[in-house]
């Protein structure tokens, strides 16, 4: 039996890994490093990073693998990702196939936490499936950028004794501020914190947290939204792709 470690890294900070991480890390006889375009190129550099910095072991190796990109031309959002998926599993099999031996470990360095917006449990699910591989696989918890935004902002992230409400960008308008009061949203490439239209709404809005070039922005939304614009137009014209992330919140503790 082969054996796989989904481990969860952090969101760019390498002091983010946990010590369950790093021994983690320590058992794979190989490391599996995703490349993919400009932005993780970057992410891939942390990758290489905490695997120096924090394995020990002389005999582990990294295997650097190209994640295939989404194909969304003539498909409905589902199909593409559905498509997507399957053709990342494809590529799991084939490292599974190729690089480990039986009784080998092999390790899956996922950024953050794999159970928040990854796919990598569900796509090692669907390569177990094939039946073509035997393998047995563990999650190891990372550090998520909801944390890191939090912390960053030095907020927690409910009010009291209410509840969060985690979406995306695509599907913020749904949400915040009718259904929630508080709305982390993720995945944001359209920057829907521009449409709401509350007085009373505000935004801890953060970029790249966890890396040295990490920003942070807060405030009341009408007041900071523009400005979170800017920076956020700026900084990915500077590095050439950014990741961000927002809390959007409406009311007070102990308010009814
Ligand atoms: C595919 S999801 C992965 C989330 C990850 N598993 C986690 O635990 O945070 C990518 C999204 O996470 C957020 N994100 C991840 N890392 C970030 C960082 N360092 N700074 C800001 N946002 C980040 C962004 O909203 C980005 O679009």
């Amino acid at each position: 039996m082969k054996n796989i470690l989904i481990v969860g890294i952090g969101t760019g900070n390498p002091e983010h890994l946990t010590v369950q991480a790093i021994n983690a890390l320590n058992t794979a006889n190989v490391l599996f490093i995703p490349t993919k375009g400009e932005a993780k190129a970057q992410l891939a550099g942390i990758r290489r990073d905490i695997v120096s910095r924090y394995v020990t072991r002389a005999d582990s190796r990294v295997v650097e693998f190209a994640v295939p990109v989404r194909q969304t031309a003539e498909r409905s959002y589902h199909h593409s990702v559905d498509q997507w998926h399957a053709a990342i599993a494809t590529a799991y099999e084939r490292l599974l196939l190729e690089e480990l031996v039986e009784g080998q470990t092999g390790a899956f360095l996922v950024w953050g936490d794999p159970m928040l917006y990854d796919s990598t449990i569900r796509i090692v699910e669907r390569v177990r499936a094939l039946e073509t591989v035997a393998f047995d696989y563990s999650v190891i918890p990372g550090i998520t950028s909801i944390q890191a935004l939090a912390a960053s902002h030095r907020i927690p992230l409910n009010l009291v004794g209410k509840p969060v409400e985690i979406t995306t960008g695509r599907r913020l308008s749904e949400s915040f501020p009718q259904r929630s009061e508080t709305a982390v949203v993720m995945l944001d490439g359209e920057q829907a914190f521009m449409k709401i239209d509350d007085p009373d709404a505000w935004i801890y809005w953060g970029a790249y947290l966890g890396t040295e070039q990490e920003i942070v922005i807060s405030g009341r939304l009408a007041d900071v939204r523009d400005d979170i614009l800017k920076s956020r137009a700026e900084a990915r014209a500077r590095h050439g792709w950014i990741m961000d992330i927002y809390l959007l919140q409406k009311g007070a503790d102990f308010e009814e």
